[in-house]
């Protein structure tokens, strides 16, 4: 293998990215750290699926085009790509692809072609012109059957989505289809003889049990007058090609298929066939769909299909910004070192199963694992050798006469035996690896941090520095201490990018980690006499009292929260999950769990202290450009001073003598160094959430209750 090529899915640009999202890039930016560190040439790809009708509708909510608004949220994706050190600059993708790049129509019609000019295994038209008519899910953009919704209990109301939890669109009109239907034997035969082409194997019975219960054909066209924002079909301009033959053919397009230009910057010969990163929720479409349509067209197929599961929110919801219940991407980066998060998102996540994200567990492992285990053994380490090794590598070899000395201070003579034992965890840590249980892999390699730091714990190097006879005791002990790091640093390198580079260098090593294959490492390669870097701390503890406050009173974005990412700040928003805080939507989920059913009584309600206000003054906060400071007059005697994240929505000007309906008896909270004594009250309109400040059509006085 000379050429690896890896993807993300392209994700949609009609909202902004979170948790999910980061994911699957990590999971895809470790592969190519990986096959990098091996010598194989790497091209990692992530991006936008920028068409369709999810993506006209959120540029029309938010005022904009389509393509204004795929550019808004690439924007944001090319932010927070490098905030996370994902994207190019920082050794992660090489392609941010968008299926509004004129190469990518050029290559989709070329995929079209092919697939309409050939005949299916058994003899007949691979696409055809019918007539659809279903249920479909704007949010899913797919036809859903009925497995896949909810039926309503009003017969006259449309069913509901099972993902998304919102209404379904009857669409009933003229289509192309591809006759999907003749596909499922070469499908099946393609899943016998390429065991590994879906992975995990929980996930590639589920495919296949999919394609055995019988294929439906499928519509891969709307008449342009239902959804204009896609590539036209070719010669017949009046339909548009479905999003997911669009968005799943980025993946050749991206490399050169169907335009010379690209072809030859990147090469879709040299780099094809794919593998694929993609969450279970879009297993089908990557693992039926786009191998049967290559199979049309006669194109290579991917070299394999892996699917993770999904980050829930507590109640065992998809993360989802339809459902509401993100974990943002900016409140992440605020309090979590990038390491830190890739770290615990690899080894909290079994991969293939679904994880439940907290806060809490993420700070409690950066504590643990990272805090205390790896970088306590770093800095003990590089510290005694600083203090008993005036800071240079010392000798790991024990001379005959000093033996039985090692011995007496309970020391194992025979470095071969910690070489093997870290050899054998370096296999098994591959071995995990390149399946992609990375869980196990860290496992691993955390067994051997354990190792070692006991290793320290018993032979007690302070105790040997102070007798001279165990000098080589005592540098034996540093010296495979230190070499363990080394080897940790070259492994955990695609988990950890920044931290074990800083480790590495603290070792007073300079090659780079990144063109290092862990495969070739051999004990005792570092080489004595090494002077050592400055010793720095590599992972801070997290005060985990202070950070849970802090993410808890900056708003529903940061809980298990409700609002997007750019209102951070405090609640601007009342969503369906809370009505405030995390903290409050904590709560919400509990008296939903205890009645079952997500009713509130009528005293859960009136719990809620609701006052009309008017705003006597507004202003912005300095370095703070979410935020506003209000206050607001509820009728008491003195105006309530409240902070409320739509500065990037409202000017202060426009709320000045605003009636606004506000909860009083929340709890104060502190932000930015200002005390919030309430919350306004705002609908969130769109994927966005922007803000719109509830009001009163009539007069009302300051400090009537809303009941
Ligand atoms: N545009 C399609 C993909 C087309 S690929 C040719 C799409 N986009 S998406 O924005 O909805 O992204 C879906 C992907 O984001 C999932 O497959 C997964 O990789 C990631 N995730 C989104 N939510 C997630 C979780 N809650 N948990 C884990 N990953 C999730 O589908």
């Amino acid at each position: 293998m000379t050429t690896f090529y890896v993807t993300t899915p392209i994700y949609y640009a009609n909202s902004l990215p979170h948790l999910g999202h980061l994911y699957t890039m990590i999971v895809a930016d470790l592969v190519a750290r990986s096959k990098r560190q091996q010598g194989i040439e790497t091209f990692f790809l992530t991006g936008t699926d920028e068409h369709g009708i999810n993506i006209e509708r959120a540029a029309k909510l938010n005022n904009r085009t389509p393509q204004e608004q795929a550019d808004y949220v690439v924007g944001y994706f090319k932010k927070m790509t490098a905030a996370f050190g994902l994207d190019t600059a920082h050794g992660g993708y090489d392609i941010f692809m968008r299926t509004t790049e004129p190469f990518h129509s050029e290559g989709v019609s070329e995929l079209w072609r092919r697939a309409a000019r050939a005949k299916t295994p058994k003899g007949r038209d691979a696409i055809y012109k019918g007539h659809y008519e279903g249920w479909f899910c704007a949010p899913c953009a797919a036809y859903k059957t009925e497995d896949e919704y909810a039926k309503p209990v009003d017969p006259e109301e449309p069913p509901t989505c099972l993902i998304h939890e919102t209404k379904l669109d009857r669409v009933s009109e003229e289509s192309y289809f591809f006759r999907l239907s003749d596909y499922d034997q070469a499908l099946l035969g393609l899943y016998e003889a390429r065991t590994d082409f879906v992975q995990p194997d929980a996930r590639r019975n589920e495919v296949r049990s999919f394609v055995r219960d019988g294929l439906q054909d499928l519509s891969v066209s709307r008449v342009r007058s239902s959804v204009s924002w896609g590539v036209p079909v070719p010669d017949d301009p009046n339909h548009t090609m479905y999003v997911w033959f669009d968005a799943l053919s980025n993946y050749i397009t991206a490399v050169g298929f169907g335009n010379e230009q690209q072809e030859r910057a990147i090469g879709f010969e040299k780099f094809w066939p794919a593998l694929h990163v993609v969450g279970k929720d879009i297993l089908r479409f990557h693992a039926v769909y786009w191998p049967a349509f290559l199979m049309a067209a006669g194109v290579k197929l991917p070299r394999a299909v892996v699917a993770h599961g999904m980050w829930v929110d507590p109640a065992g919801r998809k993360m989802s910004k339809t459902l509401g219940n993100t974990i943002e991407l900016d409140v992440l980066n605020q309090y979590f070192a990038i390491d830190a998060i890739r770290y615990f998102c690899l080894r909290e996540m079994v991969f293939g199963q679904d994880g439940r994200f907290g806060y809490e567990n993420l700070i409690d492992r950066t504590n643990s694992d990272l805090a205390s285990g790896l970088g306590n053994l770093s800095s003990r380490t590089l510290t005694m050798i600083q203090r008993y090794c005036e800071g240079r590598v010392p000798s790991g070899n024990i001379s005959e006469e000093a033996r039985l000395l090692a011995k007496r201070a309970g020391v194992d003579t025979d470095e071969a035996s910690i070489a093997g034992s870290l050899a054998h965890a370096r296999d098994e840590f591959l071995r995990h690896f390149e399946s992609f249980a990375f869980s196990r892999a860290l496992e691993e390699a955390w067994a051997i941090v354990a190792r070692v730091d006991k290793m320290i714990s018993e032979a007690k190097p302070w105790d040997l520095a102070k007798e001279p006879a165990q000098e080589q005791t005592l540098h034996a002990v540093l010296y495979r201490a230190a070499e363990t790091l080394r080897w940790l640093s070259v492994l955990l390198y695609p988990v950890m990018p920044n931290a074990m580079r800083e480790i590495y260098s603290q070792l007073g090593l300079t090659e780079d980690l990144a063109k290092l294959d862990p495969r070739q490492l051999k004990w005792a390669g570092l080489p004595e006499g090494t002077q050592i870097g400055e010793v720095k701390g590599i992972f801070p503890r997290l005060d985990k009292a202070k950070i849970m406050d802090e993410i808890k009173s900056s708003g529903p974005t940061a809980g298990q929260g409700s609002a997007p990412s750019d209102l951070q700040g405090t609640s601007p928003t009342v969503s369906k999950d809370s009505a405030g805080s995390g903290q409050h939507a904590t709560e919400a989920d509990a008296v939903q769990n205890k009645s079952g059913d997500g009713l509130i009584e009528i005293t859960d309600f009136a719990k809620v202290d609701l006052r009309v206000g008017e705003v006597r003054t507004a202003a912005r906060i300095p370095k703070a450009d979410k935020l506003l400071l209000l206050t607001v007059d509820i009728g008491e005697e003195q105006p309530r001073q409240i902070l409320a994240g739509i500065a990037q929505y409202y000017e202060p000007e426009q709320l000045v003598g605003r009636k606004i309906v506000v909860v009083a008896n929340l709890k104060p909270r502190k932000l930015r160094g200002y005390e919030s004594q309430g919350m306004l009250l705002a609908a969130s309109v769109g994927e966005e959430g922007k803000p719109v400040i509830a009001t009163f059509a009539e007069d009302v006085p300051n400090g009537a209750r809303l009941k």
